[in-house]
């Protein structure tokens, strides 16, 4: 009799037990990891890494690329993003999906450091300490790493908002990105140092 009752009592206890928190986001990761990589570390250089970016902010990228239309005559110098790919995948993603994804990859462990020796900062490198960190780790949750990030992504990156300013100064370009932080006129990074910063902050840990 007591052995059936403590027989009873574990099954009950195993029923009690909650299985290990399902990751919600792991197969609605499914359509990106082709992409950016199972591990958040894609092969292509011209596409992100998203492992250990701020959750924060991979949310705001993926509410800006949601947007889809941007507004040319925006009163506001909003945040926003166009480029076919994401604003495709990220159409029919709901808000919930959106932080579930967000938090999956922010979670990711973004990689060992490609080498031992620390690459001295270009120049203009001081000018993004601010808001980037002295070695490319952002401060603010809304401030993307650029530590260990592909060199070929961080220059498009650069160009493009460099294209945004220039339609904000009425001189044409596709406007392609927006943020009121760092498209402005004022901080737009000079072609001659896109290539020096994009390859100094993809060789730091990122870590
Ligand atoms: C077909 C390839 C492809 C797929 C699939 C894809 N992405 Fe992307 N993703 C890109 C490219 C290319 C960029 C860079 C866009 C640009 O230049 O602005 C990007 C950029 C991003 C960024 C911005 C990162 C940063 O550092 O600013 C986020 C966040 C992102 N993708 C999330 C996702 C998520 C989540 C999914 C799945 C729902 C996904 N992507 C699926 C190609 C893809
Ligand atoms: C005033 C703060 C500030 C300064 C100064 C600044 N940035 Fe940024 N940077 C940001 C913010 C905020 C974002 C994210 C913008 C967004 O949400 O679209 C960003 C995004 C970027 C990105 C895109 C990264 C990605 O994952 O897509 C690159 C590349 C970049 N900055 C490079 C630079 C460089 C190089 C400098 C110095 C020449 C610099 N930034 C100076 C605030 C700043």
């Amino acid at each position: 009799m007591i052995a059936i009752g403590s027989f009873v009592l574990l099954i009950a206890l195993a029923l009690a037990t909650p299985a290990p928190a399902a990751d919600p986001a792991a197969s609605l990761a499914d359509q990106c990891v082709q992409c950016h990589g199972r591990d958040g570390r894609s092969t292509d250089p011209r596409i992100p890494n998203l492992a250990g970016q701020p959750s924060d902010y991979l949310v705001a990228q993926l509410w800006d690329f949601r947007k889809r239309r941007f507004v040319s005559d925006n009163p506001y110098w909003r945040a926003e993003r166009r480029d076919p790919t994401m604003n495709h995948e990220a159409t029919d993603l709901g808000d919930d999906a959106i932080e579930d994804l967000a938090a999956h990859f922010s979670r990711l462990s973004c990689g060992p450091a490609p080498n031992d020796d620390l690459p001295a900062p270009p120049q203009a490198a001081a000018g993004c300490a601010v808001c980037h960190g002295g070695r490319g780790i952002g401060a603010e949750p809304m401030v993307p790493n650029l530590a260990g990030q592909n060199a070929r992504y961080l220059a498009i990156q650069m160009r493009n908002f460099g294209d945004a300013a220039s339609v904000q100064r009425g001189a044409g370009g596709a406007k392609r990105r927006t943020h009121p932080s760092i498209a402005s006129p004022a901080t737009v990074v000079a072609e001659s140092d896109v290539e020096s910063l994009a390859a100094y902050y993809a060789a730091l840990p990122c870590r």
